[in-house]
């Protein structure tokens, strides 16, 4: 029968590179859906980026452009690293959208009718230099406990303890340096307690591992606490409708990300999206998600989906995390390799075929050893796998003119008979996510290939004319055997698939072609192509190194030069003198370099009410495209200036000592057209 599914992996964070952790999720999930389509089911493969928070905000800020060009410039990044991993998204969004906004507010809204929000006042460190609540991982300093210094607001990593970051010793904002204050502010807050009884029973109903199952027991003995959906501004997110400066903490809208990127495919696709997400829908939802999110995928999500009248899902697939060389992945190892960077010196269906070759569906951790790796992707792919058909192939090029034989010979017959049993056990170890299973089957058919291969000889029949039908039969048993290796290996090695398609001039592979109905017998073939090359060593070598050298900390910047004398202060002025200055701050909204120039660029600057032409003599110091969206100071009543290139309607203030120059900027959340007093 065939079935609807909508597969989601969990959104990857806006501020960060794609890496080789990623990449277990992302190539095990799309072999699953590869798999499923290749069963003739309807999939919908859904990701985006997860966007929000504050680490998105202060990293923005540190880059000097808002957040919505960094998310814009990392789903650019991500999109691009996930094709290069052949990930066949149908669509891959962002949580910054208009869909992903509306569905927040709906489940809030409603999860508010239901009485299941309360709001409440809480104590919290503050910045007061920054202005803003820290989150536990902006907070460092002394472990209530065993005296550590410099560890996180949340636990800490010499004796494990975990505390409130009110508990810390001597905290310190990580953000400014400030010591932080305790500041008051009211919270809106999600009342799981109330769903435990849904809870208990959605999570014993088979949804999620039962391993995972036994640790939610835990979390329900230990009494379902109210989760704290809100955080207050500055915040990089949705406001909460009817509350002004609040925000949706980030884990409220990302899974609310997979509702919103769905929305926008059903949209572009003419989908029905209620067949999809209402309760009581037929199709089927899966999530991919490794064990450090479970919490989150097993509580919150499915109570906020269940009480807000939406569908809850069918299934959520958990795993391990990620080792490299047995430890975890580290920078000045170089094991902390970027998706990017393994890209720009492997092929991706090599670390595809590897990951495969360690899967099952627990969730133990994987471990990608490189020695190991380089010896598995050249026995089995190259020394198995393609080796039949670059052993068979040129004779039926050269002797037959691609014709192959109208029957296999009797013995691959046999054999190929075997391959068509197995099919299906194949293909419900990939149902079963026990890839690692499944490719050690597809791998002894292929030592089964090859030895029957040894003991027909077609290099020997191919000496004698009187043997000329057996070496062609036999090259076609080979070559039978090499397609159905071919579709067993698809959904791991999709590109090679289609390579081979071509070369055997056959329509694509999926699991109905497991037979001796669609055999090539009789079929002419193309001339083989080569189809891939072992690893050099060499090559990963050379990844490591290049991922050190990513990972290594940027040069030091040259030394300062001395600053210029500093100019005395100037005469004083009275307080009227100053107020007469209007200084506004604005948005840089545009900004370009004024070619017939030296030192000038030309910034068009938002102050609120209107937008300003401002030539600045700034670019020395600064590249057009490092300043747009970036806040800054400027001086709104000077008069204009008519200039060689236009009128300059004002000025941006910035610092210099004839060695340096710094453009002034406000605090983040300040808002283009405040007045500066
Ligand atoms: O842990 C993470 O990387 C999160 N960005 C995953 C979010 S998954 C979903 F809930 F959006
Ligand atoms: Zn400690």
């Amino acid at each position: 029968m065939s079935r609807t599914l909508l597969v989601t992996s969990a959104l990857p964070y806006a501020n960060g590179s794609i890496h080789l952790g990623h990449m277990v999720e992302h190539i095990q999930t799309d072999i699953w859906v590869r798999h499923q389509r290749m069963r003739g089911h309807t999939v919908y493969l859904v990701c985006a980026d997860d966007t929000h928070g504050t680490p998105v905000m202060l990293a923005a800020e540190a880059q000097g452009i808002t957040p919505e060009q960094m998310i814009e410039k990392a789903r650019a990044e991500h999109m691009r690293d996930f094709a290069g991993f052949h990930i066949q998204h149908d669509l891959y969004y962002s949580t910054h959208s208009p869909e992903t906004r509306e569905y927040a507010e709906e489940i809030y809204n409603r999860l508010k009718t239901e009485g299941l929000i309360s709001i409440r006042p809480i104590e919290q460190l503050y910045d007061p230099a920054r202005g803003m609540f820290l989150p536990d991982r902006f907070i460092k300093g002394e472990c209530p406990r065993c005296h550590a210094k410099d560890q996180y607001g949340d636990n800490c990593e010499v004796c494990g303890a975990s505390y409130a970051p009110t508990d810390l010793i001597n905290p310190v904002s990580a953000v400014s340096g400030a010591t932080p204050v305790r500041k008051t502010s009211e919270h809106h807050f999600f009342r799981l307690g109330a769903c435990e009884t849904f809870l208990r029973e959605w999570t014993r109903s088979g949804t999620i591992p039962e391993e995972a199952a036994n640790k939610l027991d835990e979390w329900f003995d230990a009494g379902l606490t109210d989760w704290d959906i809100s955080r207050d501004a500055p915040y990089f997110g949705f406001e909460i409708p009817g509350a002004p400066n609040k925000f949706f903490y980030v884990w409220l809208d990302a899974p609310i990300g997979y509702i919103g990127t769905f929305r926008k495919l059903a949209s572009e696709r003419g989908l029905d999206f209620d067949a999809f997400w209402k309760k009581g829908s037929t199709t089927e939802l899966y999530h991919f998600i490794g064990k450090d999110i479970l919490y989150f995928h097993s509580l919150f999500w499915p109570a906020m989906l269940e009480c807000s009248g939406f569908r809850t899902p069918t299934r959520l697939f958990v795993h391990g995390f990620l080792t490299v060389n047995g430890q975890k992945m580290s920078k000045s190892r170089g094991s902390f390799i970027t998706a990017g960077n393994y890209l720009r010196h492997l092929d991706p269906e090599y670390l595809r075929y590897y990951y495969a070759a360690k899967l099952n569906a627990g969730m133990d951790d994987i471990d990608l050893n490189l020695d190991d790796f380089v010896a598995r992707v050249n026995s089995d792919l190259v020394g198995k796998y393609v080796n039949i058909a670059s052993r068979c192939a040129g004779f039926i090029a050269k002797r037959f003119d691609g014709q192959l034989a109208a029957r296999l010979h009797p013995d691959a017959e046999a054999l190929a008979t075997r391959f068509y049993a197995q099919a299906e056990s194949i293909a419900a170890l990939y149902d079963a996510r026990e890839f690692g299973k499944a490719v050690r089957e597809i791998m002894e058919l292929a030592d089964a290939a090859n030895q029957f291969v040894d003991t027909a000889r077609p290099w020997e029949l191919a000496k004698e004319e009187s043997a000329r039908d057996a070496l062609q039969q036999v090259c076609t048993g080979a070559l039978e055997m090499f397609r159905l290796l071919t579709l067993f290996l698809k959904p791991v090695l999709p590109v090679m698939a289609q390579k081979v398609e071509a070369f055997l001039d056959i329509p694509a592979l999926d699991w109905r072609q497991a037979s001796a109905e669609a055999s090539l017998a009789g079929r002419r073939i193309h001339p083989y192509q080569h189809l891939v090359t072992r690893i050099d060593p060499k090559q990963v070598e050379a990844l490591v190194a290049a991922s050190k050298e990513l990972a290594a900390p940027a040069p030091a910047a040259p030394a300062k030069p001395e600053p210029a004398a500093l100019p005395a202060v100037s005469e004083t002025i009275g307080i009227d003198d100053f107020s007469r200055i209007d200084l506004r701050v604005a948005r840089i909204v545009a900004a370009e370099a004024v070619p017939e120039a030296d030192k000038l660029l030309k910034l068009t600057l938002d102050i609120g009410l209107e937008q300003r032409t401002v030539f600045a003599g700034i670019k020395s110091a600064y590249a057009p495209e490092q300043l747009v969206g970036r806040l800054t100071v400027m001086v709104a009543n000077l008069s204009p200036r008519k200039m060689r290139f236009g009128e300059s309607q004002g000025m941006v203030l910035a610092a210099g000592d004839g060695n340096g120059l710094y453009l002034l900027s406000p605090d983040s959340g300040a808002t283009p057209g405040l007045r500066i007093k």
